[in-house]
């Protein structure tokens, strides 16, 4: 199934998302509802989605992305399917990149957000394995993107100013 997509001012996007319990992921449903969250990602050409997105107060969410960005739809399905549950920034690189963003949660809009270039990030798996993992470029960007949206923030937060907070169409004229 696909989701209903929570959107910017919807108090559940604000709020610190609960831990997954193991015994959550451990759950005959777990893998279907990994399975649904994928697809509402992509349905809605999307490359990570948090479950306070489809108002679960819940430390998951589900990834499709690479070391740099897909250019098409086909470049992101062989991206790794990745599910982060319940994860922890172990450390961050100081250099950071800016690059343009956009969520599932801000429809037409989209903004240049500063990012650590490279992480290293503690989570459990959907198999409910421990993982710890060194990502850089957008992954990373996907990451801290989607690790924020567990927290309670969102990416226009992260922007030092509002200058490039543009429309869908401006983005368009202005994104090279
Ligand atoms: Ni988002």
């Amino acid at each position: 199934m696909i989701f209903p997509r929570t959107q910017f001012g919807d108090p559940i996007l604000r709020k610190k998302a609960k831990r997954v319990p193991l015994a959550v992921v451990k759950k005959s449903g777990f893998p279907k509802l990994i399975a649904d969250m994928f697809h509402t990602m992509r349905r809605a050409d999307g490359v990570g989605l948090a479950a306070p997105q489809i108002g679960l107060p819940l430390q998951l969410a589900v990834i499709e992305a690479g070391p740099q960005r897909a250019k098409s739809k086909s470049q992101r399905a062989r991206n790794e399917r990745i599910v982060v549950i319940n994860p922890k920034l172990l450390r961050a690189s100081k250099e950071k990149s800016y690059d343009w963003e956009g969520c599932l949660s801000l429809d037409g809009v989209r903004g240049k957000v500063p990012r650590h270039k490279t992480i290293t990030v503690r989570y459990t798996d959907e198999r409910g394995v421990a993982r710890t993992r060194t990502v850089s470029g957008f992954l990373a960007r996907v990451f801290q993107h989607e690790i924020d949206h567990l927290n309670g923030k969102l990416y226009v937060d992260r922007m030092e100013n509002m200058e490039t907070l543009s429309t869908l169409g401006e983005f368009r004229k202005r994104k090279k």
